[in-house]
Parts: C-alpha cells; sequence; structure tokens
C-alpha cells in the first residue's frame, strides 16, 4: 500500500525516481509526488492521478538534483488531491518527508502540535510525523537523525518512511516499522524502495531493513541503526535473483494476461525439483528442520487474505482428505483479533504472495507469541512473513504485478497439494497412489497450455455476458474456493458484482437473483459431486439463468443443459481445481477489457496491502 523511493547519486533524480515508481504502481495509483534535492533546497512536486501526470508534470518544471524521494499514493486518511499526495513538507519548509502506513495516534500529536502553533496543510496523518520531526529539530536544537529518530520513538503504527532535510542536502534518512522497505546498493549509488522491483535495473545488490531499524545515507556510504536505542547494526546484502524481463509486460497488452499465461510455467516451476515421482512424494526443503512438529501437529490454522485465503481454502479440503489433520482457515484480519485456541501443537501457515500484508504478518506474530510453529507460504523472496516465519515453502511464480492475483494463486494451491501429498503419505495416502497423483501435478503444465488455447472462445462467451451486472459462481468441495475466486476476479478488475457460493447453499438465498439475464457459472467436474452439480444446474435452468460449465469433460448432457461449455482436462480427478481457476481468470480478464476498465490497476485496490 503505497509506493515509495529514493535516490542518492550522481544522476539527475527526478527520471530514476519516476521510473521506480511506475515499477510500484501497484501498490497504490491515485496520485503520486516527488521531492528533489538541488543545492540546499528542495522541490516538491505533487499530483492526483497516476504517475504518469506527475510525470507530465515534472516535464515542464527543470529539476536537476541528484537526491530525491518519490511516493505513489493509496489513500487511507484524506481524499487522493494534490494536497494529500506525498511527500509532506513541516511548516518551516525544511523537512520533506514520505510514508507507506498508518501513524495510529495522529490525532493526539497533531492535538499537542496545534497546541504549539503548528498550521497543517493536509488531512494525512503523515503530516503530523514530517511537522513533530520539524517540531522536535528546532525544539531540541538537535540534528536532523536524532530529530527523525526521537519522532519515531513517539509514534504508534506503522510506517516505512524517507526523509530529507535541507539543512542537511547530501543526507537521506530512512525507516521502518510495518511497512517494507528494501536498500539497493550502487557503484556510489543507493536507491531504495518498497520492494526489489525498481532496484534490479541498477543493482544486484541489497539490504532488506528490519522492523524498527532506520538508515542514513550520506557522502560517507550507508549507516543502519536500531531506532530504539541508536546503535548501529551490521547487515548482510542480498542478491535479488529475478531478471528485468520477469518485471516487464514483453509483447502483452496488460500484465494480468501475462501472468495467466505464465501459469504454463510457474505451476511447474512451483514443484520444480520437490516433486519425487517415483517414490509418489515431495521433498520440501524449507520444512525439513520442522518437519516432525507439522507431520504431529493437532491442527493447522491456515491465515492470509484475499485470493491468497482462497487457497488456503483449497488447502483445507485437501490437507484434511490427504493428511486427516483437522484445518482451521481464517482471515488474517480476524484471526489477529480474537482467541483462537492455539499453542506449541499448532501449526499457523501464513499465505502471501507479496509476504508483506500487514494483517497476515499480525496473525503470525500472534501464533508465534503462542508457542505455534508458523509456516509461510509466499512468493516474494525476502519479505517480512518469509523472514519471520519458522520455516516455509516459496512459491517460486516470480513476480506478479498485476493487481489481480493469478499465477501466484495456482502456485499456492500447487504448494498446498505437495504439502498434502507429503502429510497424506505418512497418513497412509498408499505410494501407488502417490505416483499417480504426483506424475499428475508435474504434467500441469501442458493441461494449461490446453486451456489457454480457449482464450478465443472464453472471449466469445465475455461478449455475450458483457452487460450483466450480477453474476454467481457455484461449486461444491474442493471448487467452492475456485468459486469464489472466480467471483473475487471478476469485481476487482470488471466491477461486476460476484458471488461465488457453494453450489447447494444457492437454493437458500441466491436463487432469488437468477433470471434470464444472470450468468451462472458452475464447476463441475466428473467427481463424487458431479450429480449433485448437475442438479443444482437443472434448478438454474428452470429459471432461465445463462449457465456456464467449466467441466473435465464435456458431454451431451452437459451441452444440452448449458449455454457454454469450457473443457478441463485432467489426468488425475483432484487436480482440476488448480486447473479450473485459469478459464474463469481469463473470463475475468476479457469482461474486463471489454468493459474498457484497466485491469493492471482496478479502481480503490492495491495489490499489497500494508495498512490494516
Ligand atoms: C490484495 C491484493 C490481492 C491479494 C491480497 C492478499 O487485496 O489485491 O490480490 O490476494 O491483497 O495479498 P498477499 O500478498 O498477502 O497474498
Amino acid at each position: 500500500m503505497c509506493g515509495i523511493v529514493g535516490y542518492f547519486g550522481n544522476n539527475s533524480a527526478a527520471p530514476l525516481l519516476i521510473k521506480g515508481l511506475k515499477r510500484l504502481e501497484y501498490r497504490g495509483y491515485d496520485s503520486a509526488g516527488v521531492a528533489i534535492m538541488e543545492q540546499d533546497a528542495f522541490t516538491v512536486t505533487k499530483k492526483a492521478g497516476k504517475v504518469k501526470e506527475l510525470e507530465t508534470k515534472l516535464k515542464g518544471a527543470s529539476v536537476k538534483g541528484t537526491i530525491g524521494i518519490g511516493h505513489t499514493r493509496w489513500a487511507t486518511h484524506g481524499e487522493p488531491s494534490d494536497l494529500n499526495a506525498h511527500p509532506h513538507v513541516d511548516q518551516t519548509g525544511k523537512f520533506a518527508l514520505i510514508h507507506n502506513g498508518i501513524i495510529e495516534n495522529y490525532a493526539v500529536l497533531k492535538q499537542i502540535l496545534e497546541q504549539k502553533g503548528v498550521e497543517f496543510y493536509s488531512e494525512t496523518d503523515t503530516e503530523v510525523l514530517v511537522q513533530l520531526i520539524s517540531m522536535i529539530y528546532h525544539e531540541d536544537n538537535t540534528s536532523f537523525e536524532m530529530a527523525v529518530t526521537q519522532a519515531l520513538r513517539k509514534v504508534i503504527g506503522t510506517y516505512g518512511i524517507v526523509v530529507m532535510c535541507s539543512d542537511e542536502p547530501n543526507q537521506l534518512i530512512a525507516a521502518r516499522l510495518g511497512s517494507p522497505l528494501v536498500l539497493g546498493v550502487g557503484d556510489g549509488e543507493y536507491f531504495l524502495a518498497s520492494d526489489a522491483s525498481p532496484l534490479v535495473e541498477h543493482t544486484r545488490n541489497v539490504i532488506y531493513l528490519e522492523e524498527g531499524e532506520c538508515l542514513l545515507i550520506g557522502d560517507d556510504g550507508y549507516e543502519i541503526k536500531q531506532v530504539k536505542n541508536s546503535e548501529t547494526v551490521e547487515k548482510k546484502i542480498s542478491h535479488i535473483d529475478f531478471s528485468i524481463e520477469e518485471i516487464e509486460k514483453g509483447n502483452y497488452p496488460h500484465y494480468m494476461l501475462k501472468e495467466i499465461y505464465e501459469q504454463e510455467n510457474t505451476i511447474v516451476d512451483t514443484m520444480r525439483g520437490r516433486l519425487r515421482l517415483d517414490e509418489g512424494n515431495v521433498h520440501l526443503g524449507g520444512i525439513q528442520d520442522h518437519i516432525l512438529r507439522i507431520e504431529r501437529a493437532r491442527h493447522f490454522y491456515i491465515t492470509a487474505c484475499g485470493t491468497s485465503w482462497h487457497a488456503g481454502l483449497i488447502g483445507k479440503y485437501i490437507l484434511e482428505e490427504f493428511a486427516g489433520i483437522p484445518v482451521h482457515v481464517e482471515y488474517a484480519s480476524e484471526f489477529r483479533y480474537r482467541d483462537p485456541v492455539i499453542n506449541s501443537q499448532s501449526v499457523v501457515i501464513a499465505i502471501s504472495q507479496s509476504g508483506e500484508t500487514a494483517d497476515t504478518l499480525a496473525a503470525i506474530r500472534k501464533a508465534k507469541e503462542n508457542g505455534c510453529l508458523t509456516f509461510g507460504i509466499c512468493n516474494v523472496v525476502g519479505s517480512s512473513i518469509s523472514r519471520e516465519t519458522d520455516c516455509g515453502i516459496y512459491t517460486h511464480a516470480g513476480p506478479e504485478i498485476g493487481v489481480a492475483s493469478t499465477k501466484a494463486f495456482t502456485a499456492q494451491v500447487s504448494v498446498l497439494y505437495m504439502l498434502a501429498l507429503h502429510l497424506g503419505r505418512k497418513n497412509g495416502y498408499s505410494k501407488e497412489d502417490g505416483i499417480k497423483l504426483a506424475h499428475a501435478l508435474h504434467d500441469l503444465g501442458d493441461r494449461v497450455k490446453y486451456i489457454l488455447n480457449q482464450t478465443d472462445q472464453i472471449r466469445n462467451i465475455a461478449e455475450e455476458i458483457v452487460d450483466a451486472d450480477n453474476c454467481l459462481y457455484l461449486g461444491r468441495g474442493t471448487n467452492f474456493p475456485v468459486a469464489l475466486e472466480g467471483a473475487l476476479k471478476l469485481k476487482e478488475i470488471s466491477y461486476i458484482h460476484a458471488e461465488g457460493y457453494p453450489a447447494a447453499e444457492m437454493k437458500h438465498g441466491p436463487i432469488a437473483l437468477i433470471d434470464e439475464k444472470m450468468p451462472v457459472i458452475f464447476l463441475a467436474p466428473h467427481d463424487k459431486t458431479y450429480e449433485k452439480v448437475v442438479s443444482n444446474i437443472q434448478e438454474v435452468k428452470a429459471r432461465k439463468g445463462k449457465i456456464i460449465i467449466v467441466t473435465d469433460k464435456v458431454t451431451d448432457d452437459l451441452k444440452s443443459l448449458s449455454n457454454h461449455v469450457i473443457e478441463v482436462p485432467v489426468s488425475h480427478a483432484r487436480t482440476f481445481p488448480i486447473l479450473a481457476t485459469i478459464p474463469l481468470q481469463l473470463l475475468a480478464y476479457h469482461l474486463a477489457v471489454l468493459r474498457g476498465c484497466d485491469v493492471d490497476m482496478p479502481r480503490n485496490l492495491a495489490k499489497s496491502v500494508t495498512v490494516e
């Protein structure tokens, strides 16, 4: 939520900051701004709207400095406007600050500052922090560094910040608590960003700031200290392992479409080196050190948000079926504030593409406080959740830029299948069955290709239902979460109201909505629920709903019952949920494009939700 960048070096800062902000725009895109230091004064340029609008505004100004900070915003306090955009400047005009997070005690601090005569310009919580830094700097006659650290010690909430001060123009100060910040170490130059994607074209050497750390960049290099006591911290440099091509759109019109197509490889990449085809098992290196505790767990809690929560729900079905261990799936935002019955016999699995979602991170911390083993399923290597969990399995889907998650979801589900297979083998799932499932997982890439080849047919379906105001997605068992995910994709990017429901539950409410205008998408594989789902299809047909079926085998019966059938051929019945998600992603994509929506940056959303 909100993207922040900083540059300190010898090149012109403005174009570098703009480029960095474009890479981070998925984190927020309602307004943007930069502050650039020139000699001993900085210029601030801000604009409501996307980074492109800021870029245009900057082109008219000749800003030449080589030190600067930039921000792309997702509004929390105060509407998106030029005034509320970051950077924020204190009333003396000496400090400029960008912030990702929420200052929770801003109202109290603001009152104190106002009583001292400070005049506020914006409606943001962030401005309180820059005014507080300035107040301490002037009242205590202290240094830039001490003013920032003293102010941060008074703050309750979360922050990733970068600050500049015109009295010490050759210094940038950054700090983190709850919002990520990465330092890119170049050759005589430094880059700062909320994640590594803007850094990769400049340097592969990065340092991830930890909670409560403060970074000082100056002419003599950089130093990292603890905010709480100003003690220096020694940090190791890590290396970014993804390439620039992975974060470019290539020939695709949208990142989302690129990422949908990448699933042909990403699902395979997730399982690469982990499947033991001959043994009908898997090897999961990231959890080996804790494997006994996982195998003997009394129960699992899976905690996540959004699409990752849907992956968790599929995990519940398959882990209970294979491993025979009770699994509870909870929204992280609920889990963190209630009193779940957890202890040292509980394993808490956090699923998160970004590894930075504030609620999921907080849920993990709560689990640790209660003595649970914590286990992360993350996509972003080195992310907060992956570092704070006791063990984990990376999804290896590569950077996901489209705000609506696609390839991360199928990768998360693939990891859960591997975990289920491993635990299943301990729980009596035979070697023979294990071999069949391992081979089916291994072959998913080809099946994905088959589905992607149906994109024209899916676009035709989208053309037929493009004017729908509502859509219903129905499935049973493991396909109920797939229905939820299909509905979420549609809502997110096409703004069509959609609901996912267990197919049988339709009778208890949603059936009232069905008429000849209502598309109803059924997940109907030929498994033990097939006959029941067909009955539900009949019920919708009787009420004239438009029926679209996703199945593993097209039959005359299904054709006669529906307006359209999409085939997802599986070699193993249990893999249907992974594959069935893909036509639903394509359907949402085509509908959004046909409706003229901004697919990669849907309104009001952000990819990485680092606020509660
Ligand atoms: C946001 C994104 C979703 C994502 C969710 C959880 O809402 O728009 O695509 O599923 O956050 O994010 P995470 O990074 O924790 O998986």
